[in-house]
């Protein structure tokens, strides 16, 4: 799996989060890992955006940007209003692939959810999965909303004949509601694969090294983790 692509049902779901612990468990595995931010949005210039994150959570990884837009939009958007050109999934795949060269895992984080626009030509990260024909990771949300969205993303994915890796849970709360306890179930149900991970609540602000040392436990064996789905769901949801 050189390089995965890792989208969300939405923004704020987890996305970075999620990419910063799947970094965390494959550097803890001893591979090399490369961090790729498609397009970047809603940062100043001087400002860590996405692919700094990553690193600064997980370590040494290399990161990569290939465009910045200082208004928080959909890049397609962000690029029109900024008068600067925008990202074309072709870039996103060549970049991608170049950093798959010289890294045993690259990490492609979208901005938003799936088809969330790229260029006015409609370009998307589901675009850019075809092109390098690599497996997509989706992050989601864990309570009410998330099956309709996680489904609707799965589907699309599968129109297009992408591989869907599995499902994260970004956040996934200290008290889950009913919905979140019952999605545990139903995600993979309406998905059709697996889940592959959930991070708890608060992952995001624990210190660097605190994160790195708990990252493999919130992931699959298929990310370099120990997280045991049929485990998690009995405890979680009894
Ligand atoms: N498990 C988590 N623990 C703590 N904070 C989180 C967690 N997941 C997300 N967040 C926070 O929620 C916000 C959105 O998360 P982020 O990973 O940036 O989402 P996305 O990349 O999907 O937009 C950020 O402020 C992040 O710190
Ligand atoms: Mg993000």
């Amino acid at each position: 799996m050189p390089v995965l692509v890792i989208t969300g049902t939405g923004t704020e779901v987890g996305k970075t989060i999620t990419t910063a612990a799947v970094a965390a468990s494959a550097l803890a595995a001893g591979r090399s890992v490369a961090v790729l931010k498609a397009a970047q949005t809603g940062v100043r210039p001087d400002e860590p955006g996405d692919a700094d994150e990553v690193a600064r959570l997980a370590g040494a990884v290399t990161t990569a940007e290939l465009a910045r837009y200082p208004e928080p939009l959909a890049p397609a958007t962000a690029a029109r209003r900024a008068g600067r050109v925008p990202v074309h999934p072709r870039d996103v795949a060549e970049a991608a692939a170049k950093l798959s060269t010289e890294h045993d895992l690259v990490l492609v984080e979208g901005a938003g959810g799936l088809l969330v626009r790229f260029d006015a030509a409609g370009g998307t990260l589901a675009d850019v999965a075809g092109l390098l024909a690599a497996p997509v990771l989706v992050v989601a949300s864990a309570g009410l909303g998330t099956l309709n969205t996680t489904e609707l993303t799965a589907r699309e994915l599968r129109s297009r004949g992408l591989d869907l890796a599995g499902v994260v849970i970004g956040s996934w709360p200290q008290a889950p509601d009913l919905a979140s306890r019952c999605n545990l179930a139903d995600l993979p149900d309406v998905s059709g694969v697996p889940l592959l991970g959930a991070l708890p609540a608060g992952a995001g602000a624990l210190a660097p090294a605190g994160f790195r040392a708990a990252a493999p436990g919130w992931l699959a064996p298929r990310l370099d983790g120990t997280w045991d789905a049929e485990a998690f769901r009995r405890r979680e949801s009894p």
